[in-house]
């Protein structure tokens, strides 16, 4: 996510599905997420996982579930149904394929839009790295409060607020950020960030707004994470030393108001 290595953007800013459909994006996304020490791995997931808990027996939304790898994982770990939801075809391609055999499903709708489902029938609503790619997010809070059972779950997960003020880092060192330029903190909206050879279009909110949004939406916060790394999911001690300079994430752990 935070990469800023120098490179030419390519093209106008992408809405997050198209951007993820960029072949380019698609393929060195992907290429990414194997690399030993990836911060998905080691920074968002640790926390994601923690704040999930105990799955078996659920019902489980995951909202930008990307290639569903989670899905595969939750239903591993017990869970009764999982649905992810996604607009880039590629990765719901790929999700299709990572869910093969399983009971998993996967559904084309895009969150800037999407009206749920019916009836409350999920115990755990999930949305990893993609709700700063959605504008309205007041709108969507509204829809996962509705898809929840009454108590129910949501973890959320979103790049930091830091990050998403300006995605300016320098002094770049085998890929990671170790100092970030924070301007325009308080001045919330879309910001344009260059990554993986092509520019996505993101929306900067600062910690307040999304705290305020989850409670107008019904939610109770109940923990939260900025993702600080631990030392044992990482196998370098240089990545691991860089990644405790910037913060990379902000995970949300929230119920339904009964
Ligand atoms: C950084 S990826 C994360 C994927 C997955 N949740 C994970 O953690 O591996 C962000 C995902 O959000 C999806 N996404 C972004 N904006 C979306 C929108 N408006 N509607 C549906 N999906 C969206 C993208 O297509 C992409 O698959």
């Amino acid at each position: 996510m935070t990469d800023s290595t120098p490179r030419a953007p390519d093209g106008p800013a992408l809405l997050g599905p198209a951007f993820y459909d960029h072949e380019k994006v698609f393929d060195a996304y992907r290429a990414g997420r194997t690399l030993p020490d990836n911060p998905n791995s080691t920074l968002e997931e640790p926390p994601v996982i923690e704040f999930l808990g105990d799955l078996g027996g659920r019902a489980v939304l995951d909202l930008g579930c990307g290639d569903a790898r989670f899905g595969r994982y939750a239903l591993e770990s017990g869970a009764l149904r999982y649905v992810g939801i996604d607009a880039s075809n590629r990765m719901l391609e790929q999700a299709r394929r990572n869910l093969r055999g399983t009971r998993g499903e996967v559904r084309h709708a895009d969150l800037g839009t999407w009206n749920g489902f019916e009836a409350a029938g999920f115990d755990v609503v999930v949305s990893r790295l993609a709700l700063h790619y959605v504008e309205d997010l007041d709108r969507l809070l509204t829809v996962v409060h509705r898809c929840l059972v009454p108590g129910g779950l949501f973890v959320l997960s979103v790049e930091h607020p830091v990050v998403t003020s300006t995605y300016d880092g320098t002094d770049v060192e085998e890929g990671f950020a170790y100092e970030w330029r924070v301007r325009d903190y308080f001045v919330e909206g879309r910001r344009e960030d260059p990554w993986l050879g092509a520019v996505a279009r993101k929306v900067h909110r600062t910690f307040e707004t999304y705290f305020r949004a989850l409670r107008d939406a019904g939610f109770r916060l109940d923990a939260l994470s900025e993702a600080t790394p631990r030392r044992e999911p990482f196998r370098s001690a240089r990545i691991f030393e860089l990644r405790r300079q910037v913060p990379a994430y902000a995970i949300f752990r929230c119920l339904r108001d009964p």
